[in-house]
């Protein structure tokens, strides 16, 4: 298991991106524990008496020089709205790395990345760092509209990113499975997904059509996030698994879903 840290960050910026969600750069004091693509931190919720549980949050990019975590956080309830006010100078606990990352692209896989909601951040650092590597990961990500999805130049260029909206406003129209992409999944030997669980379900439903290997990131919802209070269990062919402790990454074919 790899090490891991409760620590305090300190908020550097939380800067509005995109409708109803916020970056949030975070700055360690010493250097920062490594971390994987889709592995997530655990979040205390500061100003807020109703959220006593932590709530997890994928890392959506690492500065290792700079000391920097970043995260992006929707506005989908109680926790993430307050964190979505904290200011800048502000100090976060965080308990981190948590769960396991995806299966890193090696030289010469075709891999492509699906992913829409609150599941866009851990795909778009996992592409970064294929690009890093010198591994093209195309990805497409859904939204309802436009304003929905994290603005266009924040996805970096070495990316290639397609866009959907279900009213047309970006990219092409419709939901991810409909866009092209997905009817060319021949194209590609590894998928990985996250986001809401009906779209990460029709994205396995389509790669197991194609005898792709697919990787689903699960948000069960979580709370000590470190295998203690069992209450993010996922049935798998293995028997009942901690999706913060065995996920949240995981072959689709060991999971129990009906596809
Ligand atoms: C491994 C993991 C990684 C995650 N990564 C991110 C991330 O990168 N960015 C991000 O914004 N969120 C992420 N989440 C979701 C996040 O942890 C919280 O669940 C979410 O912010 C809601 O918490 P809340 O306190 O705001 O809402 P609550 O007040 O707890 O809930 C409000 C409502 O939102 C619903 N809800 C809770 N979680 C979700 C969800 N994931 N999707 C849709 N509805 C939900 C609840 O059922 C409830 O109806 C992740 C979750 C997990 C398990
Ligand atoms: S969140 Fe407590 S066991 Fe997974």
């Amino acid at each position: 298991m790899s090490k891991k840290a409760v620590t305090e960050l300190t908020v550097l910026e939380n800067l509005p991106c995109g409708r109803n969600q916020s970056m949030l750069v975070l700055q360690g004091e010493h250097d920062l524990l490594p971390v994987k693509p889709g592995q997530f931190v655990n979040v205390e919720i500061p100003d807020n008496k109703e959220v006593f549980l932590r709530r997890p949050f994928s890392v959506f990019r690492v500065d290792e020089e700079r000391r920097l975590l970043t995260l992006l956080v929707k506005d989908l309830g109680k926790g993430s709205h307050s964190l979505m006010q904290v200011g800048t100078g502000r100090k976060l606990n965080i308990i981190y790395p948590l769960g396991n990352g995806f299966t890193f692209p090696v030289t010469g896989d075709r891999p492509l990345a699906v992913g829409g909601g609150s599941g866009v951040a851990p795909l778009l650092f996992l592409a970064s760092l294929a690009a890093s590597a010198g591994i093209k990961m195309d990805v497409l990500l859904g939204a309802r509209s436009a304003a929905d999805h994290i603005p266009v130049n924040t996805v970096a260029e070495d990316i290639r990113c397609f866009f959907t909206t279900e009213d047309g406003s970006l990219g092409a129209s419709g939901l991810v499975t409909d866009h092209q992409v997905m009817k060319q999944l021949d194209s590609y030997n590894r998928i990985y997904t996250c986001g809401p669980l009906p779209m990460m379900k029709a994205v396995a439903a389509l790669a197991k059509t194609k005898s792709v290997t697919c990787e689903v990131s699960l948000e069960n919802l979580m709370a000590c996030g470190f295998g203690v209070c069992l209450c993010c269990i996922e049935p798998t062919v293995e028997g009942n698994q901690c999706v913060c402790t065995q996920g949240p990454v995981f072959n689709v074919n060991d999971l129990l879903w009906q596809i």
